[in-house]
């Protein structure tokens, strides 16, 4: 194989990685989770409420390589958090064991 062809095939590669990865995320389906969680009594997409915003968050973790790692673990087990105010909470664990719908919405949260 030719060094162009291999680089042709890697950079192929990379995109079908990256396109499939936004694509994995269905909006629709976190948006549903964040209104039955509750989420939305202190988290906004866009504004910050009494915790920051979803944008907020995702700006704070973007390109970070453990950021969704971070995010997956505070979810699901809960843990201190200091909300907008300055006063520190104990953050609920979402409340679904559904691992798929959790990574699906990490996914919507650090694409906003
Ligand atoms: C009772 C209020 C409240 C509810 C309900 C709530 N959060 Fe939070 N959340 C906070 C506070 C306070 C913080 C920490 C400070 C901040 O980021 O503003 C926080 C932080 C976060 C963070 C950022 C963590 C970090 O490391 O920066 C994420 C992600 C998050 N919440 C997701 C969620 C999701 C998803 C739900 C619904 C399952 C939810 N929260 C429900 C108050 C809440």
């Amino acid at each position: 194989m030719s060094i162009r062809i291999a680089l042709a095939a890697a950079g192929i590669c990379v995109f079908a990685m990256v396109t499939t990865a936004s694509a994995q995320v269905d909006a629709g389906a976190a948006e549903a989770l964040v209104k039955a969680e509750k989420c939305t009594k202190c988290h906004d997409v866009e504004k910050t409420k009494k915790a920051t915003s979803f944008k907020a968050v995702a700006a704070k973790y973007k390109g970070k390589a453990d950021g969704e790692a971070a995010i997956t673990k505070m979810l699901t087990t809960g843990g201190k958090v200091k909300a907008a105010d300055g006063t520190e909470e104990e953050h609920d664990a979402i409340g679904t064991k559904d691992a798929k719908a959790v990574k699906n919405l990490v996914g919507w949260i650090l694409s906003r």
